[in-house]
């Protein structure tokens, strides 16, 4: 499906960008490939910059035509992040999807994930899926949650293409899945970060106690609170604690 129509850029500002950009011409199609060995200033989630050394990780945009109602969107976002599982699974490394778009090793954060979509009304006819995973860096800044690689966690120099290749692999065969309308709830709960697990987060500028039972149909995390009850959160007002 990644085969047809690959953009391979030396810098550029952002990958995403870069496609989005391309998104009224005839090649803005499912399956095109934008990766860059530098961005100059790259879009990372809630107008965050993604920093990320010249020639070391992955970074890479893909267009799918996922033909959904914007509603579902948290779906794309949960097959993306079961990819990157894969690849990291595959590589004997037992990751996990700190919702929505984070994905951590160890409590440290190896891959991020960004999506923009293009619509007709409240139907998305495009997504652009932005992926930045760490693979060969060995110097991060201190972020929180810190950051890590391939090379930090097992100690050897892997190959971004290889790399690349596989999660365009395991990507293909989730999306095959998921437009035969395959559900993959199962697989994901497993891979969420601190389900089931009393943790602290911080909202509204309270600090509280919960436990993550899931994501709701429209994508809200569901955290249930010391009464018991059922909260539903956005990314935007939630903040993991840990
Ligand atoms: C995050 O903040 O965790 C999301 C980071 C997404 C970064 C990737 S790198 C390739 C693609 N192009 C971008 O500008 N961003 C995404």
């Amino acid at each position: 499906m990644f085969t047809i129509n690959h953009i391979k850029l030396e810098t550029i500002n952002s990958t995403n960008d870069y496609a989005l950009s391309l998104k009224d011409s005839i090649i803005f199609r499912e399956g095109l490939v934008v990766t860059a060995k530098f961005q100059s200033g790259g879009n990372g989630q809630r107008g965050k910059v993604w920093e990320s050394s010249e020639n070391e990780n992955l970074l890479l945009s893909v267009v799918i035509e996922p033909e959904i109602e914007l509603t579902e969107q948290s779906l794309i976002s949960k097959i993306v992040a079961l990819s990157v599982c894969d690849v990291l699974k595959n590589l004997g490394i037992d990751a996990k999807i700190k919702w929505p778009n984070d994905i951590l090793v160890a409590n440290q954060k190896i891959a991020g994930i960004l999506i923009q979509n293009k619509l007709k009304g409240n139907y998305i006819t495009h997504s652009v899926i932005g992926l930045g995973f760490n693979v060969n860096q060995g110097v991060f800044k201190a972020y929180s949650p810190g950051a890590t690689s391939l090379r930090l966690l097992l100690n050897k120099e892997y190959d971004v293409l290889q790399i690349q290749e596989q999660f365009l692999s395991f990507l293909t065969a989730r999306l095959k899945r998921f437009k035969k309308g395959e559900n993959q709830d199962i697989e994901y709960l497993k891979s969420l970060f601190l389900i089931d697990k009393p943790a602290a987060f911080e909202s509204k500028n309270k600090q509280f106690m919960g436990i993550i039972k899931g994501v709701s149909e429209i994508g809200k995390l569901l955290i249930q609170l010391e009464d018991d009850s059922i909260a539903e959160f956005e990314s935007q007002q939630l903040k993991y604690l840990f």
